[in-house]
């Protein structure tokens, strides 16, 4: 399967997927990293992965549809058949959205339909929640919504900050995707539950 993957930064989930498919655990090709910001360290390090990657700046477009449509045009000529949002903080129009239902994957940190949208650990942590972690899913119209493909869950400490929270939901999530893709590549619909960092019973 040919993979387009979309990042706005660090791309550390971007990483993890392609070298999978490079070392052959992930039936993928990875024919595209491309970033709505032009500084995104994930460029280089798609690049240094021998990665073709592209720079769409948001910023150089008059409004969301103008920017959608040249992403649009960007994804139909790489040709993928599956389009993974890594850390993609654009929020996409309907009207993009649903040219590629059903290809794109996102991932968004928080047990949806719990903590959908921006900063989910505060949200967790304000929230008292004991367990919390992330969800790969399919991108439909609605923000963070759309078939649950898996989630991988985390135990909240007592004294978490913010920061704790999202480092131990990020190592999760650098398994959860792969094993997301991996089975969609194989031509499995996923259906994943993953657990880590829980203190011993
Ligand atoms: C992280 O906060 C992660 O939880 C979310 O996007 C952010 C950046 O991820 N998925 P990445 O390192 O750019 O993949």
């Amino acid at each position: 399967k040919r993979v387009a993957i979309l990042i706005s930064g660090g791309g550390s989930n971007m990483v993890r997927l392609v070298e999978e498919m490079q070392a052959g655990r992930i039936d993928g090709a990875p024919v595209l990293v491309l970033s709505n910001r032009p500084q995104a360290a994930g460029l280089q390090r798609a690049a240094a992965l021998n990665v073709p990657t592209q720079a769409l700046d948001h910023k150089s477009f008059p409004d969301r549809a103008a920017f959608d449509a040249a992403l649009h045009d960007a994804l139909t000529a790489a040709q993928p058949d599956i389009v993974c949002l890594a850390g993609f903080m654009r929020i996409l129009t309907p009207e993009f959205t649903a040219k590629w239902e059903g290809k794109m994957l996102n991932i968004h940190p928080s047990l949806l339909p719990l903590f959908r949208g921006l900063h989910t650990h505060r949200q967790a942590l304000e929230a008292g929640v004991t367990v919390h972690g992330c969800t790969v899913h399919g991108v439909t119209a609605a923000l963070d919504d759309g078939p649950i493909h898996g989630q991988a869950v985390v135990p909240v400490h007592p004294n978490d900050t913010e920061a704790d929270l999202a480092a131990r939901v990020l190592v999760e999530e650098h398994k959860l995707y792969p094993a997301v893709l991996a089975a969609l590549c194989a031509g499995r619909t996923p259906h994943i539950a993953q657990s880590g960092a829980f203190p011993e019973a």
